[in-house]
C-alpha cells in the first residue's frame, strides 16, 4: 500500500503576544499528535507553522508597546519559537512571514492573479483619520456593532458575537490612532470577487466534490466546520479587498500601488507555502510535491479562522490553479479558564512560556489535561483543580502506577531481566488478542481527528495492564507459583512496551523515557499490538517516578498567580486613554477600609512563585504576614526598612499556605510598573490614612 503524502499546517500564531493554553490545546497541540501519528504510519509530512507578522494585529500592539512592528514580532517570533521546543512540539518548519521569501512568494502569488484577471480593482470610501493622515483598516477602527450592538466592535469583526464587518458598517466609528470620528475617503484596492465562486463551493464544501471529483468526505469534517463555511455562502458571499492602506507588510507588486500592502488575511496563508518552500530548500525536498498532486493539505485552526480556511484560502488556491485545496479542516472551539473567557487584554490567561518556566518537567502533564479536555466539538474549560485530578488519578494512578508495578517487580524478582512466557492460560490469552486490537481503534479515531477519545483508548492500554496485575496478584503468586509469575511479568512487561510506543503521539517525553529504560527505539506503528516487543533476558532499568502528584499548593498557587496578574499586571499600555471613573461609593464604605502606615520589618522570596513576596509589618498595632505581588519590582533587601501604605481588614486569605493578613497598596507608573507610594520622611508605621 502507497501512504498518502500530508502537508499539515497550524495556524501561524501573531507575533504580538506570547501562547497561552488555549492556544495550545486548540490548535498546536493536536496538530502535533497528528503529525506524530502520521510519522509513525510512515507516512511522507511536511509539517508546517511559523508567526504571522503582519497587519493591524502587529502595528497596533506595537504602537501599544511604544515600539517599532518590528521590534514587536522579533521579541514574540523568538518567544513564541522557544516555548513550541521546549514543550516538544515539533515542526518540520517554524518560519516567519517577514521573511524574504516570504514576501517574494506572496507576491508573486498576488501577481500570477492578477495578471490572470481574477481581482477587481474598485474605487471606494475607506475611512481616513485626518490627524494621523492615515486610512484606517480593520482594526484601526472600532465602534458599534450594526448586529449585537456591542459597543467595542473592531472594523473588521465583533468578538462579541462573531460578526464578520466592514469598518464602515460600524456604529459611530471611531479612529483607534486619535479617537476621533474618520471620515471618508476615495482609495483604490484590488478585491477578490467571492461571488463569482459560490457555485463550485458550496458542492466542494457540503459533498466534498470539486470538478466532478470526489475530493474529500464531507463527513469526515467536523460539523461546526461545515455550518459555518455554509452559512457564510448562503448569506451571499461579496467582493474582499486583498490589499490595504498600510506601511508594514509586503508590498503590493504593482508600479500604481504605492504605499499599498497586501491583506494580511491574503499573505499569512501563503505563509505555509513560503515556509514549505524553505523547508524543501533546507531539506532538499522539492516543495511542489506537498502543494500539489495526491497530497493531502490539512489545516489545524481555531474557529475564529474558519472562514478564510474553508472559503478564502480556497479560492485563492483555486484561482492559483495548479495547488490543491484543503482536505480537511479540523477547527477548534475555545478554551476557557476557571469559569472565565480567556483574555489577553484583561490578563487572564495561563501563559505556555511561564508554565515551562515553572515546570520543565512537567510538558506531558500538560499535553495529557489539554487534550482530555481539547474543545474538538464545544468550547471546554481548563481549571488547575482538574490538571490536578488529571494528573493524579489518571496519568499517575493508572499509567504511572502500571508501568512502576510492571518495572519494580521485574527488578525485585528476575534481577531486570525480562523473564520468559510459559503456559498461557484463558486469562492470558484473552489479553494478548486484546492488546492487539488498539492499535486499529486508535488509529481510526486519530485519522477522524478525534484525539480526545484516542488519548482515553491510550490509557485503556494502561488501564488492562493494571487490571491484570489486580487480577492475577503476582506478588502473592510469587511464593506459591514462579513459574505462572513469569508469564505473568512477561505479558505485562509486553504491555509496557506497547505502551511506550502507542504513546509517542500524545505523551512524547514519556514514552521515550519509558523506551529508554525498555532498550527499545521508535518504531512503527504496525509494530504496536505485537507481544513480543522485549526479547527474554532483555534488560530492563526502572525509571524514576514518572508522574509526581500534584499538590494542592500548587492549584492555590496558580490560582494565586492568576488572581494578581490580573490585578497587578495588566499588559503595559502607553497610550492608553485615562479609564473612566468607576461607579460611585459611599462614604460609609470608604471609611469602612482600615488604610494605615506599617513598616517593613523582614522579607523574603515565596518559593516556586516569581512573583510573590511574604512580608513582616509592623503596622503599630501588631506585626502580621502579607504576601505581595511585588516581587517583579523589589528585591526582598530593597523592602525591608520601608514605609507602605497597608489596607489592614482586607479579609485574610491563604497564598501558598501561609495566610496573608492585609494587602500593601501600590500605585502605578506610566509604564504599568507598581511602586510603593511612600511617603516623605517623618512617618511611622500606625499613621492612618484618611
Ligand atoms: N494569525 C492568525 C490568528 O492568530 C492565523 C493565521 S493562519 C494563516 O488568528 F493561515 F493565515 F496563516
Ligand atoms: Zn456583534
Amino acid at each position: 500500500m502507497t501512504k498518502s503524502r500530508y502537508t499539515v499546517t497550524a495556524a501561524l500564531p501573531y507575533a504580538n503576544g506570547p501562547l497561552h493554553l488555549g492556544h495550545v490545546a486548540g490548535v498546536y497541540l493536536p496538530a502535533d499528535i497528528f503529525v506524530r501519528f502520521l510519522r509513525m504510519n510512515q507516512h511522507d509530512v511536511a509539517f508546517i507553522c511559523g508567526s504571522d507578522e503582519h497587519g493591524a494585529a502587529i502595528t497596533l500592539r506595537a504602537k501599544k508597546e511604544g515600539i517599532t512592528p518590528q521590534e514587536i514580532v522579533d521579541k514574540y517570533d523568538k518567544m513564541i519559537g522557544d516555548s513550541f521546543k521546549k514543550f516538544n512540539i515539533h515542526f518540520d518548519i517554524y518560519h516567519r512571514t517577514s521573511s524574504e521569501l516570504h514576501h517574494k512568494t506572496a507576491q508573486e502569488f498576488f501577481l500570477k492573479l492578477e495578471q490572470n484577471g481574477k481581482f477587481v480593482e474598485e474605487t471606494t470610501q475607506q475611512f481616513f483619520d485626518e490627524e494621523f493622515q492615515q486610512f484606517l483598516a480593520d482594526r484601526y477602527v472600532t465602534g458599534e456593532c450594526p448586529k449585537c450592538h456591542n459597543p467595542n466592535a473592531y472594523g473588521d469583526q465583533c468578538e462579541k458575537c462573531g460578526s464578520d464587518l466592514s469598518p464602515t458598517e460600524l456604529i459611530n466609528p471611531v479612529s483607534t490612532l486619535s479617537g476621533k470620528t474618520p471620515v471618508l475617503k476615495s482609495t483604490s484596492h484590488w478585491f477578490l470577487p467571492m461571488d463569482r465562486h459560490e457555485e463550485w463551493l458550496r458542492p466542494w464544501i457540503k459533498d466534498g466534490i470539486l470538478d466532478g471529483k470526489q475530493q474529500h468526505d464531507p463527513k469526515e469534517w467536523r460539523n461546526q466546520v461545515l455550518g459555518q463555511a455554509l452559512s457564510w455562502i448562503d448569506n451571499g458571499l461579496h467582493a474582499r479587498a486583498m490589499t490595504r492602506d498600510l506601511d508594514w507588510g509586503v508590498k503590493v507588486p504593482l508600479p500604481s500601488a504605492n504605499g499599498k500592502v497586501l491583506y494580511v488575511w491574503l499573505d499569512a496563508p501563503i505563509g505555509y507555502i513560503s515556509a514549505t518552500k524553505q523547508w524543501a530548500i533546507d531539506n532538499n525536498k522539492n516543495w511542489e510535491d506537498y502543494w500539489k498532486g495526491d497530497t493531502k493539505l490539512i489545516h489545524f485552526i481555531g474557529k475564529d479562522n474558519i472562514v478564510f480556511h474553508t472559503i478564502i484560502f480556497p479560492i485563492l488556491l483555486k484561482d492559483h490553479g495548479d495547488l490543491i485545496l484543503p482536505d480537511n479542516v479540523p477547527a477548534y472551539e475555545f478554551l476557557n479558564l476557571e469559569g472565565d473567557k480567556l483574555s489577553t487584554s484583561r490578563n487572564w490567561a495561563v501563559w505556555l512560556h511561564e508554565y515551562l518556566e515553572r515546570y520543565p518537567d512537567k510538558l506531558d502533564e500538560l499535553k495529557y489535561t489539554l487534550t482530555a479536555i481539547a474543545p474538538e466539538t464545544k468550547d471546554s474549560e481548563f481549571t488547575w483543580k482538574e490538571y490536578q485530578a488529571r494528573v493524579n488519578n489518571e496519568l499517575g494512578a493508572i499509567l504511572g502506577n502500571f508501568v512502576n508495578r510492571a518495572l519494580v517487580l521485574t527488578q525485585k524478582y528476575y534481577g531486570g531481566k525480562v523473564p520468559a512466557l510459559g503456559a498461557i492460560t484463558p486469562e492470558d490469552e484473552a489479553i494478548l488478542a486484546e492488546i492487539k486490537e488498539f492499535p486499529q481503534r486508535i488509529s481510526k479515531l486519530i485519522y477522524a481527528y478525534k484525539l480526545r477519545d484516542a488519548q482515553v483508548e491510550v490509557m485503556n492500554l494502561a488501564r488492562l495492564g493494571n487490571k491484570y496485575l489486580a487480577d492475577t496478584e503476582p506478588w502473592k503468586l510469587v511464593k506459591t507459583d514462579e513459574k505462572r509469575v513469569e508469564t505473568i511479568m512477561h505479558i505485562a512487561l509486553q504491555i509496557t512496551a506497547n505502551l511506550s510506543l502507542i504513546l509517542e503521539p500524545f505523551l512524547p517525553t514519556t514514552a521515550a523515557r519509558l523506551r529508554n529504560c525498555l532498550g527499545l527505539d521508535l518504531t512503527t506503528w504496525e509494530e504496536i499490538g505485537k507481544t513480543d516487543l522485549l526479547a527474554v533476558d532483555t534488560e530492563v532499568k526502572t525509571p524514576d517516578i514518572l508522574f509526581p502528584k500534584i499538590e494542592d499548593t500548587l492549584v492555590e498557587a496558580e490560582l494565586e498567580i492568576l488572581k494578581q496578574s490580573q490585578q497587578n499586571n495588566k499588559p503595559v499600555e502607553t497610550n492608553k486613554e485615562p479609564a473612566s471613573q468607576k461607579a460611585a461609593t459611599t462614604f460609609d464604605l470608604f471609611s469602612a477600609m482600615d488604610i494605615r502606615l506599617g513598616t517593613i520589618t523582614a522579607a523574603e522570596k515565596v518559593k516556586k512563585a516569581d512573583k510573590l513576596l511574604q512580608l513582616t509589618v509592623d503596622t503599630g498595632i501588631d506585626t502580621r504576614t502579607i504576601i505581595s505581588g511585588i516581587a517583579e519590582y523589589y528585591t526582598p533587601e530593597e523592602v525591608v526598612g520601608k514605609t507602605v501604605a497597608v489596607l489592614l481588614n482586607l479579609e485574610p486569605r491563604k497564598i501558598r499556605g501561609v495566610e496573608s493578613q492585609g494587602m500593601i497598596l501600590m500605585a502605578e507608573d506610566e509604564n504599568g510598573k507598581l511602586s510603593f507610594m511612600i511617603p516623605e520622611k517623618g512617618f511611622k508605621a500606625g499613621g492612618e490614612i484618611r
